[in-house]
């Protein structure tokens, strides 16, 4: 294990954490910030063997004025509870959700220097910690907060090639795919190497009934954009229940509307998709969350042959959503809706 900061995603770990456990007679515990280290963990601990797991992920920035904040952090917050609640877990409270994002960052937020393209991964975890195999819900659950250092965010994001995917589903009706637990994660990667085998960098996910509907890249949401920048107009998806609702989703649908863009939500058929790149309407397309931030998708590999998205280079409305978000998220242009929260340094 590395304690020490990179730029590499996904293991350039801080050097504290926070530690919380809930029991049935005693409730959530206060969130302890701990150094950075391995976790005592029974070999029958629910979360590893029936999947009570579920977890959050935000990012805290350095503004350009030097001060830290975080995006948005209630949203996630909220949809830790929404995804406990939906697999029978004990909701964390706001509050101490909120508090646990606030002294991690308080404490590991020196490690964001003046490199722009940096941010502050953070990870809430809320998993079954009880060591019993009988198939009920667990009677102890441990919350945990671990954060690393995430770069390259600035300069237009390289467009990607997407790959159609026919035979597998991410999500159900009635299933999980609009909360954030453990077991969504896993069953993608096979359907992620067929992409990769086909030369693109993520997967589309249809409805799982009708398989006709376009609902998310990988683990992103999904925009499209219909006419030129004088007249465009910004397409997302529905939240069926199949789609999560993501953070970058919600704040693009209003920055849009800023940009004056008005928002349009409704399905979007891989046919309409496909005829209407073809036909010239549909100019641009792109992926969006926390992690990604905005991607511009370029080309559509499908079992029926491949399209090209506008000319295939990341188009304007994409990259003005892009640049306001990251304007917004950097302290660069005024916060007017409150969704950055100041975070001082311990
Ligand atoms: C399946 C899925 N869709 C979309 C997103 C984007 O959500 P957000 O913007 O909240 O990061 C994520 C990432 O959390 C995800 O896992």
């Amino acid at each position: 294990m590395t304690t020490t900061p990179t730029t590499a995603y996904g293991n350039a770990f801080t050097a504290h954490m926070v530690l919380s456990t809930w029991t049935e007679q005693d409730g959530w515990g206060e969130p302890r910030l701990t150094p950075m280290g391995e976790i005592p963990m029974h070999p029958a601990m629910v979360g590893l063997h029936y999947g009570q797991v579920v977890f959050e992920g935000l990012k805290a920035f350095r503004g350009e004025d030097g001060a830290l904040a975080l995006f948005r952090p209630e949203e996630n917050a909220r949809r830790f509870r929404a995804s406990a609640r939906r697999l029978a877990m004990p909701e964390l409270p706001d509050e101490l959700f909120l508090r646990a994002v606030d002294d991690l960052v308080a404490r590991d937020g020196h490690v964001l220097g003046d490199d722009g393209s940096h941010s502050l991964y953070l990870r809430p975890l809320m998993f079954a910690s009880e060591p019993d195999l009988m198939l009920r819900p667990a009677r102890e659950y441990t919350f945990l907060l671990i954060a690393f250092v995430t770069g390259g965010l600035f300069g237009d994001a390289d467009a990607i090639s997407v790959w159609v995917c026919h035979d597998q589903s991410r999500a159900m009706p009635g299933g999980t795919g609009d909360v954030k637990c453990a077991g969504n994660y896993a069953p993608t990667y096979l359907a992620q190497n067929q992409a990769a085998e086909h030369g693109c960098q993520q997967v589309v996910w249809l409805d799982s009934v009708e398989r006709r509907w376009v609902e998310e890249a990988g683990a992103m949401s999904l925009f499209f954009v219909r006419g030129g920048p004088g007249d465009a107009r910004v397409v997302t998806p529905e939240l069926t229940g199949t789609v999560l609702p993501s953070v970058t989703r919600a704040s693009l649908l209003e920055l849009a509307a800023d940009l004056g863009h008005p928002p349009v939500v409704e399905r979007v058929s891989l046919e309409q998709w496909r005829k209407e790149c073809e036909s010239g309407e549909m100019t641009e397309a792109f992926s969006c969350g926390t992690a990604a931030v905005v991607t511009p998708i370029a080309r559509v590999r499908d079992r029926g042959g491949d399209w090209v998205v506008g000319d295939g280079a990341p188009g304007p409305v994409t990259r003005a959503l892009r640049s306001a978000l990251l304007d917004l998220q950097r302290g660069r242009t005024p916060d007017t809706r409150g969704w950055m929260r100041p975070v001082a340094l311990g």
